[in-house]
């Protein structure tokens, strides 16, 4: 092709303007994506004029004190999600001609899957160093949001997502969900197996919106016709725990929380109806995309860890292997 017969923006935009004018939307502002990019802002201002001349419509339109795309602008957007992806993918093939050695794996997990996403990466890495590693920890809420943007190789989650994103997702480990007490709480008191009605009762910490635990509980709780006595709202399992040891409340938590303080800290688990609530860890990524070598590998290898990680669960609750 003759470079006169190119349409205006294939002869005119850059690669480095698309990337930052993708960069200002996702801050809504130039001052932000100036310090995103490491960039003057003039210099963020001058390519962005460049760019709405060449599309001859204006991009950005003032939305408060930030600013956001117009439809034109959208547009453009989209089609710049697109070529990142492209070349995101062109990425991954030239990663893949060079070798499992020289990979790099981008894992989002779920706040929960932290205490395990870790260990797994290590036995991982062991297995094939030289792979770089990053893990954005989220609830699912915005580890959702992430999948559906394409942000990262792999997902850790306890729930498949719903119909509304297409998914592949492999089952990898467990992820029980039990009843946590205060060692002093009246609960730890009750005969065994404790009503799921005394559990509604008491005082009990709820994780934030968003989060995959809360929704499990609160359908369990839901399917028995109860409502939990929520006394307060905390955004991390942490929190809850440490909540949990100062006497505010019970609450129900993965048993993978536990991982490092053990169960014969301050905080034990009681057996109760309906609990623990047996759920999944799964590794899943959108439907259609081409994984990395380095991610099916991970996928592969993750799959190999069903059993020991299984064990790990049962050294920390022996009764838990009554379940499992
Ligand atoms: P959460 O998710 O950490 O957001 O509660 C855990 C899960 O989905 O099981």
């Amino acid at each position: 092709m003759k470079r006169a017969h190119l349409k205006p923006l294939l002869r005119h935009v850059t690669f480095r303007q698309l990337q930052i004018f993708a960069a200002v939307v996702r801050n809504g502002s130039y001052t932000r994506a100036a310090e995103e990019l490491y960039l003057a802002q003039p210099t963020i201002s001058i390519q962005m004029k460049k760019l709405a001349d060449v599309v001859g419509l204006p991009l950005f339109e003032q939305n408060g004190r930030d600013i956001r795309a117009t439809d034109a602008g959208q547009d453009l957007l989209a089609a710049c999600q697109e070529l990142f992806l492209i070349f995101d993918d062109l990425d991954t093939r030239i990663a893949d001609r060079k070798g499992i050695r020289r990979g790099r794996l981008r894992l989002g997990v779920v706040t929960t899957a932290k205490y395990i996403a870790p260990e797994l990466l290590a036995a991982f890495g062991a297995r094939y160093p030289g792979i770089e590693f990053s893990m954005n920890v989220n609830n699912r809420d915005e580890i959702i949001t992430r999948l559906r943007n394409n942000q990262d190789d792999l997902y850790v989650m306890g729930q498949i997502p719903d119909n509304d994103v297409d998914v592949e997702a492999f089952p990898f480990a467990d992820n029980p969900l039990t009843i946590m007490v205060n060692r002093g709480h009246p609960l730890a008191r009750t005969p065994s197996p404790v009503p799921l009605a005394a559990i509604a009762e008491a005082p009990f910490l709820i994780r934030e919106f968003g989060s995959g635990t809360r929704h499990a509980y609160l359908n369990l709780f839901a399917e028995k016709g109860l409502k939990p006595n929520i006394v307060m709202e905390l955004g991390s399992n942490e929190a809850i725990k440490h909540a949990i040891v100062s006497g505010l409340g019970v609450s129900i938590l993965s048993i993978h929380c536990l991982a490092l303080e053990g169960t014969s800290g301050p905080i034990q688990i009681l057996h109760a109806e309906g609990l623990p609530i047996l759920r999944k860890w799964y590794l899943v990524y959108p439907r259609g995309r081409r994984l990395s070598l380095t991610a099916q590998k991970f996928l592969e290898f993750s799959a190999t860890q069903q059993d020991f990680i299984a064990r790990r669960l049962i050294d920390l609750w022996p009764d838990l292997s009554r379940y499992l």
